[in-house]
């Protein structure tokens, strides 16, 4: 198993990616806590868990990622149930957008930074200040997106907390090397989750089709990426974007372009 004996935090935990690495990650053998602004349904998350035969390998938490006071308690909670932290998955995040030029600054832009930008930096420093307390070691996945690489429609404030998700994990790679700590972000493309669930069914087939392989991605499959990047097998990734894109960011469009 590949993470036999780690103790973890993943932030959105109850739903989609966050849900389907708290399964995967303890069928590798890790203790999760399930960091949640939704306490039912990390809750809920921690039963599945149960049901799936690994009783008290997983415990729910809540708390708002926005909050740096919360997220501090988060990990204290987490050292308290397993005795240490390995891993913290900076996940939670919320999606949706305006054009700019329709935005209202408090409702467009400030709540989304707040959570998806500022949630991933009180992970990183909360998570790096106990990985120092323990004497070293530790890794710092986070979750960015294709729109941190790109401009998007409806996506200015969301592309840019997504962009400092990927600067925040080159600086928190450098700063925290002497202790032995890795950085590593991940850019998922079109997964299958509430966030885009919730469109029709011709623009998810629009997305599908914007991956290589032509269908949306599975929650699982980023899962698996994300248990082996927190594993010591992939000690030589670190201070990077790993693209679970299915290849979304390698190709623009495909034409029926003439032999020629
Ligand atoms: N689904 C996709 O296609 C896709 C693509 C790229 C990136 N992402 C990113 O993946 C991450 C997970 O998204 P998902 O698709 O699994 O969506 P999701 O809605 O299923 O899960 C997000 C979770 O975050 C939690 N959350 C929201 N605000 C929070 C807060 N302030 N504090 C703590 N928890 C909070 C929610 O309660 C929810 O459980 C997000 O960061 C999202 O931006 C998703």
């Amino acid at each position: 198993m590949r993470l036999e004996g780690k103790a973890a935090i993943i932030t959105g935990g109850a739903s989609g990616i966050g849900r389907a690495t708290v399964l995967k990650f303890v069928r590798e053998g890790a203790r999760v806590l399930v960091a949640d602004i939704n306490l039912k349904q990390a809750e809920e998350v921690v039963a599945e868990v149960s049901a799936m035969g690994f009783e008290g390998a997983a415990a729910a938490a809540q708390v708002d990622v926005s909050n740096f006071a919360e997220v501090e308690a988060t990990v204290a909670r987490a050292v308290e149930l397993f005795g240490g932290l390995d891993v913290i998955f900076n996940n939670a995040g919320i999606a949706g957008g305006k054009p700019l030029l329709e935005h209202d600054p408090e409702l467009d832009y400030a709540p989304m930074i707040r959570i998806d930008q500022d949630g991933v930096y009180h992970g990183i420093l909360a998570a790096g200040r106990q990985f120092r307390a323990q004497g070293g070691g530790g890794v710092i996945i986070s979750t960015s997106s294709i729109y941190g690489e790109q401009a998007a429609e409806l996506a200015f404030s969301y592309s840019a907390a997504k962009a400092a998700v990927i600067s925040f994990t080159r600086s928190a790679a450098f700063e925290l090397a002497e202790y032995g700590v890795r950085a590593v972000a991940i850019t998922p493309g079109r997964v299958g989750t509430p966030i885009i669930n919730q469109f029709s069914d011709d623009l998810k087939s629009t997305f599908a089709a914007e991956q290589l392989r032509g269908v949306m991605t599975e929650p699982e499959e980023i899962a698996n990426v994300v248990a082996f990047l927190a594993s010591d097998e992939s000690n030589v990734i670190n201070g990077t974007v790993v693209r679970v894109d299915d290849g979304y960011s390698s190709f623009k469009q495909r034409f029926n372009l003439p032999v020629f």
